[in-house]
């Protein structure tokens, strides 16, 4: 048992991969600031309240430049990474302002409404060749995965012929297991990303990349390595989260079945119900920053070169906001939960995520409405608490 003069070690494997882990309980005492420790040893602050989460969030004198002295890594693969350069969640104001603004009108509500026919023939077209090949079948490689996958590609003008590549090497990137196979994945990745920004050079397409191509960098706003490292943020974060979200959002919804049924009986509750598995997934448990200054939150200083840890499973469940926080309920307003993050490095793909779950989710039960899960629940591999969460496998029949 953790004793509260022990620091809990941040980040552990959640015992239930829809709850924060079991041992994350001495964080959910009520303070909203923990010290805790990572895996070499360092003492961090751990934010888990709501309003001490958007406060530092939305702070300038909290840094995301991963080459700061006294910036966190939460495993041994992220220390390795840290010299490198990192567009947008890696960039602090004013050079992330640059970068945001020339993406923005490719993320807007309206940009991402407009892209929900094309996500649902992609949706379909995932649930038609499942259906023509089961049952049973493995979610996550025949669903969960290749939507995102495909949307995004299209998005950006990259050609889904290559996913194998760039999925493979964005998981070892975010998972590793060793340092040199995560450095490797970055540098297939770049790679990879140059020479698709030489062809585009060559030949425009009518993707997010080639606008960025044609006008920024060609125009001397962006430089190369920037555009690339650009790239490999938007094409990494703009399909290993919403895929994770759509494995573990069903594995959720199969583990609540009255829930379920209500989502059914009244498609009216979809966006409220995206917004609740959001917040109670929280499957992006862990936003790193760095003090760049002395900063006082609720009485408690941190202090300039200070490591900050916000795990968003366990803000999103401040009993102050969200009442019987474990619960999964629609009803409650779950809006200004932190899963997409706060202040200035709020989740650039947040409307087309909300889009694709609300498309995928309702469809695939709609399609397969004996939908169930094929082996045991506690059979089922989950992700390790120091990566985006989500299932491994998720086997399914129907
Ligand atoms: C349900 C799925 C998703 C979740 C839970 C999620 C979560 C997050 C979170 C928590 C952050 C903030 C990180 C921080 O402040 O340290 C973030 C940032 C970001 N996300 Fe997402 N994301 C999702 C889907 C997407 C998609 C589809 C894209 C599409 C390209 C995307 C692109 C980005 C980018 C570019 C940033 C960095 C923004 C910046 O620094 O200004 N995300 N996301």
């Amino acid at each position: 048992m953790t004793h509260l003069s022990e620091p809990v070690a941040f980040p552990q494997d959640r015992t239930c991969p829809y709850h924060p882990p079991a041992a994350y309980d001495p964080l959910r005492a009520g303070r909203p600031l923990t010290r805790v420790t990572l895996f070499d040893g360092r003492p961090v602050w751990l934010v888990s309240g709501h309003a001490a989460a958007r406060a530092l969030l939305a702070d300038p004198r909290l840094s995301t430049d991963r080459t700061r002295p006294g910036f966190p890594s939460t495993t041994p693969r992220f220390a390795a990474l840290r010299d490198r350069r990192t567009a947008l969640l890696g960039v602090d104001d004013p050079e992330h302002h640059t970068q945001r603004r020339m993406l923005v009108p490719s993320f807007t509500l309206k940009r991402a409404t407009e892209t929900r026919p094309r996500i649902r023939s992609i949706v379909d077209e995932r649930l038609d060749a499942m259906v023509a090949q089961g049952p049973p079948a493995e979610l996550v490689g025949a669903f969960a995965l290749p939507v995102p996958s495909m949307v995004i590609c299209e998005l950006l003008g990259v050609p889904y012929a290559d996913h194998e590549f760039f999925e493979t090497r964005s998981h070892r990137l975010l998972r590793g297991p060793t340092v040199a196979e995560t450095e490797q994945a970055r540098l297939d990745l770049e790679g990879y990303l140059d020479g698709l920004i030489d062809h585009k050079q060559k030949e425009r397409g009518t993707g997010v990349l080639d606008d960025l191509v044609h006008e920024q960098l060609a125009a001397g706003e962006l430089d190369r390595e920037e555009l690339v490292t650009l790239a490999l943020v938007l094409l990494v974060a703009g399909h290993e989260t919403t895929a994770n979200m759509i494995s573990l959002g069903t594995f959720t919804l199969l583990r609540h079945p009255e829930r379920l049924a209500e989502l059914r009986a009244d498609p009216a509750l979809l966006p409220a119900a995206v917004e609740e598995l959001l917040r109670l997934l929280s499957i992006a448990d862990g936003m790193l920053r760095v003090a760049t200054e002395d900063v006082e939150v609720d009485g408690t200083v941190i202090r300039a070169g200070d490591g900050v840890v916000f795990s968003t499973s366990v803000i999103n469940r401040d009993e102050g906001v969200y009442p019987d926080p474990d619960a999964l309920d629609w009803r409650r307003p779950a809006r200004h939960h932190v899963a997409f993050g706060f202040g200035i490095h709020q989740c650039l793909g947040q409307n087309l995520a909300r889009a694709e779950l609300e498309i995928a989710l309702p469809r695939l039960f709609e399609r397969l409405p004996g939908l169930r899960l094929a082996v045991p629940a506690d059979d089922i591999p989950f992700k390790p608490g120091d990566t985006i969460q989500g299932m491994l496998e998720l086997p399914v029949t129907w």
